[in-house]
């Protein structure tokens, strides 16, 4: 008999609790906790009491590195940038289809603007005012070890800013794999045209047909 009252009990709380929070098209639903359904939201450069400094956007703290970061150990200067030439080697090369199709993705994204499709500095940018960067296919950058070019994009060089923020390190060997590659067909087509064999004429001298 007792249980039976409790549990009739207990029956109609639920029945009145269901009838208290159900759903109300016309007003805000009972929320609990209200504060975990809508947390307070701070934006990067407000001001934030939750901080001894008062910043939301804290420094990260000293002597730590993003996670997959990987801190690059040359100076932001030339000698750093031949040193980096000497040590640092590609570690894509052009039988792997993925990297060099990401590098050109990369290349088209991020170089194209200035450096232009084929890598002859005629990008929309240096087309409207900014110093127009050399040819990828210049003798000069032919010469330019992987290390060197990945030194450039870490650090930029003179007018070319650095790319290290935008473009990930190994994104950064996918363009350099495309760069290359870019060298290799403006070389192709740089090529003298191939001559025809040599044939005896009557006179015995050797002529081309
Ligand atoms: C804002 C325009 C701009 C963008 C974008 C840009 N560059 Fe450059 N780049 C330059 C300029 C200008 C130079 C010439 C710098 C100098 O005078 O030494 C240069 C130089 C270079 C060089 C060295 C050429 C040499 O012979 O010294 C390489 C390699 C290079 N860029 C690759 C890239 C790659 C790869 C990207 C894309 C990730 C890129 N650049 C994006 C402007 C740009």
């Amino acid at each position: 008999m007792k249980l039976n009252l409790f549990l009739a009990v207990a029956l109609a709380l639920c029945v009145a609790c269901g009838f208290l929070i159900r759903p109300q098209p016309s007003r805000p639903n009972v929320e609990f906790l209200p504060e975990m359904v809508r947390t307070a939201a701070y934006k990067a450069y407000s001001a934030n009491p939750n901080f001894l400094d008062g910043k939301t956007l804290q420094a990260p703290p000293p002597d730590t590195i993003p996670r997959g970061f990987h801190p690059v150990d040359y100076e932001a200067t030339e000698t750093g940038a031949i040193r980096a030439g000497e040590e640092l080697s590609n570690p894509y090369t052009f039988e792997d289809l993925a990297a060099f199709t990401r590098g050109a993705f990369v290349f088209r994204t991020w170089c194209v603007p200035c450096h232009g499709g084929a890598g002859r500095g005629d990008g929309t940018v240096a087309m409207r005012g900014f110093p127009a960067p050399p040819p990828l296919t210049s003798e000069k950058t032919l010469t330019l070890k992987d290390g060197q070019m990945f030194h450039i994009l870490t650090y930029g060089q003179k007018n070319m800013p650095s790319y290290a923020s935008q473009v990930s390190e190994d994104d950064r060997w996918k363009a350099i794999l495309y760069v290359r590659s870019l060298q290799r067909s403006a070389q192709a087509t740089q090529a003298p045209a191939p001559q025809p064999p040599l044939t005896p004429s009557p006179s015995g001298q050797e002529v081309r047909k």
